[in-house]
């Protein structure tokens, strides 16, 4: 799904990463050149490799390592219905980082900021430009491919 409101914002980005030959279909947030990729189908095969095992093959919960686990790991796909529409995109990231949850050493879901997340590319947002290990942002593109109304 294509977020109108960022497009003034990713027309640079898409002349910039066309100058690096580097160029996603939608117009998720992307940094400003390189080859690093951070595309929703890059984070599908990441999401694939280290999340649905927990949170099912298409995210829809449940994954087979749930069993056991004591809480369900949750489906993903309602995280922008279960939040007025709007993709929670930071939050998204901080639980996925492990940096939302720090005061909650008990969750059974991985803190993935321990582990390599991948080069730090930049986020241009408006005036804000914030690093982002690629690989954390390649998953929350993909999730946010996944979102359904
Ligand atoms: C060992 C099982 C496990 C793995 C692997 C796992 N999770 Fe989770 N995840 C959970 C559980 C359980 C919860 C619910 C409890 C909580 O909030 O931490 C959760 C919660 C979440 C939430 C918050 C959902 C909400 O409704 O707010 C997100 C987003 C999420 N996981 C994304 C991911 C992503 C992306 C990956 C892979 C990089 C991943 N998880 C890997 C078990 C797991």
């Amino acid at each position: 799904m294509c977020n109108k409101g960022r497009n003034v914002t990713f027309r640079a980005f898409a002349t910039a990463a066309l100058a690096f030959g580097a160029m996603s279909a939608c117009d998720h947030l992307a940094p400003a050149g390189g080859s690093q990729r951070v595309d929703a189908e890059y984070g599908k095969a990441l999401y694939d490799t280290k999340c649905a095992a927990c949170h099912g093959a298409d995210a829809e919960g449940g994954g087979p390592a749930s069993l056991g686990l004591g809480v369900v790991p949750p489906g993903l796909t309602l995280l922008s219905k279960n939040n007025d529409g709007v993709f929670p995109r930071d939050q998204v990231m901080s639980v996925i980082d492990g940096y939302f949850r720090k005061d909650h050493y008990n969750d059974p879901m991985p803190v993935f900021g321990e582990e390599d997340l991948g080069p730090i590319v930049r986020v241009e947002e408006g005036d804000f430009s914030t690093p982002v290990p690629a690989d954390l942002l390649a998953l929350a593109n993909y999730l946010e491919s996944v979102q359904v109304d």
